[in-house]
């Protein structure tokens, strides 16, 4: 089942965000690496951030997170994470397509250079990766993150950001 997370999923979102993103461990460049991955405190911001997180439960325990922003004309899908045991059987999938289905926006999609996985996944429903001028403009417009993770992100768009933009 896939549900509107609340306060109460608080600390769920912030296990499985942790424990997924352990998949960047060694891959990501080391600099841009720590542990935990996401504090408390930058999950908090990014919910008073006006992310809306998503989560693929089962039994009342939630497996997969992804959230979703509006933010002026595209919506950005933001911190997608299924748990290591729960990957590659079609719960990150479910999520984006539940996600997509909430917006007639272009959407946007940012991730690590080196999350080759990631790239796959999204270019597998149909997202294309844009220019690397164009991902440094569209991260500076649309996402508040430092310069070194500008320079180490691509940026995935779907087919309607392509037909209006490109
Ligand atoms: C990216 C992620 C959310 C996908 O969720 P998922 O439930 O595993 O994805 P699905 O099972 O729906 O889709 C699997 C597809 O994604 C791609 N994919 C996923 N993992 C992959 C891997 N390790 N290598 C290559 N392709 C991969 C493939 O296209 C795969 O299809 P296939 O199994 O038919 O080859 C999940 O792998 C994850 O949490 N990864 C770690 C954190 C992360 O990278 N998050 C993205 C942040 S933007």
């Amino acid at each position: 089942m896939i549900r509107r997370c609340d306060s109460n999923d608080f600390e769920q979102i912030y296990s499985i965000i942790n424990e997924a993103a352990q998949a960047y461990k060694g891959v990501i460049p080391a600099d841009v690496w720590k542990e935990p991955y996401m504090s408390k405190d930058e999950l908090r911001h990014e919910i008073e951030e006006s992310i809306l997180f998503w989560g693929y439960e089962e039994g009342e325990k939630i497996f997969g997170v992804m959230g979703i922003q509006h933010i002026q004309d595209v919506t950005l899908i933001r911190h997608a994470y299924v748990c290591t045991t729960k990957r590659r059987q079609g719960i990150g999938s479910k999520l984006l397509f539940y996600l997509r289905d909430q917006t007639t926006r272009p959407v946007l999609i940012g991730t690590w250079g080196d999350a080759i996985w990631a790239i796959r996944f999204y270019e597998k429903h149909g997202f294309r990766l844009v220019t690397p001028e164009e991902k440094d403009r569209l991260l500076r417009k649309y996402w508040s993150i430092s310069e070194r993770q500008i320079e180490t992100s691509v940026v995935l768009a779907d087919p309607k950001w392509f037909s209006t933009y490109s």
